[in-house]
């Protein structure tokens, strides 16, 4: 990783950023010198606490509620960043969620509710964003790209996940949405790209590692022996947003201390 402010002057948007993997990726990005929008759904007060925290450490941010998979929301809310900021350079695609429950039982209601917000949210905020982008085009001095969008998927994109059929499918989904936007929008000099997080120690997942047990039985899932952080995608997201990803389109960048290793053939097999 070179200089700390490798996003100088650039103004970033990060969907599901008062709490987790997305308020560890906005203090990275604001850290980088980004100006960052904290989107949240529901929790103002978590989503004020990250805008103070940058404040504090003399960047910019501001908290909007928005909830990414209602198409109105969402342009109000590109609207908003494109009027306090001018425009927008980077979109965090990260907002997610879990309904866990066993196939047979899964209601209409938790897969539409997953589908909604982890892949629909990402269309409705990604084809905003590329209006914006192709709209200003490069701007020089600023980033080589007209523009960013980073997808968080997960190492569900890939591996099947019983009693999460609605997250994994989002997550599966995300994969070719991903590509096929960096597809079409490459000519315009946009880089799409995604972060396929493994286990993460958040709230999303708490009940994996809240006691001694649950963590052992999930290090049973990782070869790198350790929990991630929201900071280690933070890192990650701020890289890869940087004109020194330049040549990066249309990839999923695992981060998972080998989760997707298979690591149950370590032994077997
Ligand atoms: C899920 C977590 C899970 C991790 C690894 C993530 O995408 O949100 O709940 O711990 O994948 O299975």
């Amino acid at each position: 990783m070179a200089s700390t402010k490798q996003l100088e002057g650039q103004v970033a948007l990060v969907t599901g950023a008062d709490s987790g993997i997305g308020k560890g990726v906005a203090l990275a990005l604001a850290q980088a010198g980004a100006k960052v929008l904290i989107n949240y759904a529901h929790n103002q007060a978590a989503a004020d606490e990250v805008v103070k925290i940058i404040k504090e450490a003399g960047g910019e941010a501001f908290a909007h509620q928005t909830d990414v998979s209602q198409e109105e929301q969402v342009e109000t809310m590109f609207a908003k960043i494109i009027q306090t900021y001018g425009t927008i350079d980077i979109l965090i695609n990260n907002a997610g969620l879990q309904k866990d429950a066993k196939f047979v039982d899964m209601t209409l209601d938790q897969w539409n509710t997953v589908i909604g917000v982890n892949l629909t949210g990402q269309f409705l905020c990604s084809r905003e964003a590329a209006k914006e982008f192709i709209k200003r085009g490069v701007v020089e001095g600023v980033s080589r790209a007209a523009g960013k969008i980073i997808c968080m998927s997960s190492v569900h994109e890939v591996i099947p996940w019983a009693g999460h059929v609605n997250y994994a499918a989002s997550k599966g989904g995300i994969s070719m949405f991903m590509k096929s936007i960096a597809q079409e929008l490459a000519p315009h000099k946009i880089r799409v790209v995604g972060i396929g997080p493994g286990a993460i120690q958040t709230p999303i997942n708490k009940e994996a590692w809240e006691t001694p047990q649950a963590l052992n039985k999930l290090l049973e899932l990782i070869p790198y022996n350790r929990i991630g952080q929201p900071d280690d995608i933070g890192k990650l997201a701020t890289w890869l947003a940087s004109d020194e990803a330049d040549y990066i389109t249309g990839v999923t960048i695992f981060m998972d201390g080998g989760m997707t290793l298979y690591p149950g053939f370590a032994d077997n097999g």
